[in-house]
């Protein structure tokens, strides 16, 4: 591939949205690398979808050790983007990891301990090849860790220099009281709360998450903002081939009801009305609820990344 230049009209349509209360501004369309950025995926095609992230204004990337397949080789996707056309932009990038699920054998390769959580880290800046991340993520609460080592680690972690924010996700709510007040007392606020909000999952709205986010200054991040493929035009008509789902780990067949798939109809007659695509209604409609920082979309193709896109110029 050409040597690359960063598009000059980076900034042009992208919006960003300040982080809770913090200093940071996020694209309003974020990029995560969960899939189609692993050992497993086509380098170029990878490659591709980064650049054309960061020619239209994407500057936040969203990791975490495990994610692949294998374990560990979408961070090293991205170290090879990095070294070969992104480090000259290192400072306009904001770039995410996490630990918290299962990552290495034994008993100190999971979960919230301080042990796993800061020799993860230290595994993660070695495969993307950085000296620190801008944030670095609890993956998930661990209800057999106390909280305090969790979060002490965390900010600890902030004052050795290799995070420079933190974040929390998936953790319940009384746990996610206790961890904001806990970082705020420490001087290293909670930049941001990652959930699953969507059209056809509002769990953390119900459950009361994003109104605490807003109440105290954290940002709010929604991964799988489309359902994982389910909230675009992908399975209106059957499984296509080479779609997540026809691949059926993590999103199976089975989730595909006939109440599921009569929401996705009538959204998508909604967004018909309106004129534009199920995906960028889907995605709009996130960005519209109140404490919403960033919508935090995966992508297969420049094609599905540029439609997604739409949304954020809103
Ligand atoms: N904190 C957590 O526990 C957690 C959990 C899950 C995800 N995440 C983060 O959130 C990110 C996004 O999650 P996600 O990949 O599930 O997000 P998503 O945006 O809901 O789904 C992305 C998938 O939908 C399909 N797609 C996307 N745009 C499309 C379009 N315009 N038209 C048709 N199909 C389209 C593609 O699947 P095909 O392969 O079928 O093309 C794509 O890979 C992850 O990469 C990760 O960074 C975090």
């Amino acid at each position: 591939m050409e040597e690359y230049k960063a598009d000059e009209k980076r900034y042009e349509q992208m919006q960003y949205a300040r982080c809770g209360r913090s200093g940071i501004l996020l694209p309003k369309v974020s990029l995560g690398f969960w899939h189609n950025f692993g050992a497993v995926d086509d380098y170029s095609r990878c490659r591709q979808i980064a650049r054309y992230a960061f020619d239209h204004g994407v500057t936040h990337f969203d990791l975490a050790n495990n994610y692949g397949p294998p374990y560990g080789s979408a961070e090293q996707t991205l170290g090879r983007i990095i070294d070969d056309d992104l480090r000259p932009y290192r400072d306009e990038l904001f770039i995410a990891t996490k630990a918290g699920y299962d990552m290495w054998p034994g008993p100190y390769g999971n979960w919230g301990s301080r042990k796993y959580l800061t020799a993860s880290l230290d595994q993660s800046l070695s495969r993307m090849r950085l000296d620190y991340v801008d944030l670095f993520y609890s993956h998930r609460y661990d209800p057999e860790t106390p909280l305090e080592e969790t979060l002490q680690a965390l900010v600890d972690i902030v004052r050795s220099g290799k995070a420079l924010y933190v974040g929390i996700s998936r953790w319940p709510l009384e746990a996610t009281r206790f961890a904001f007040r806990y970082l705020r007392e420490r001087d290293v606020p909670c930049l941001i709360y990652q959930g699953r909000i969507n059209l056809l999952d509002r769990a953390p709205i119900e459950e009361g998450i994003l109104d605490l986010c807003r109440q105290e200054g954290v940002g709010f991040i929604s991964f799988s903002p489309l359902a994982q493929g389910l909230l675009t035009d992908r399975y209106l008509h059957g499984i296509p081939d080479g779609s997540r789902m026809s691949k059926g780990k993590f999103l199976r067949p089975e989730m595909l009801t006939d109440d599921v798939l009569a929401r996705i109809r009538t959204y998508n007659a909604q967004a018909e009305a309106e004129g534009r695509p199920l995906s960028e209604y889907a995605l709009s409609w996130i960005l519209r609820q109140p404490g919403v920082t960033s919508v935090l979309v995966g992508a297969s193709s420049t094609e599905q990344l540029q439609k997604n896109l739409h949304a954020a110029s809103e």
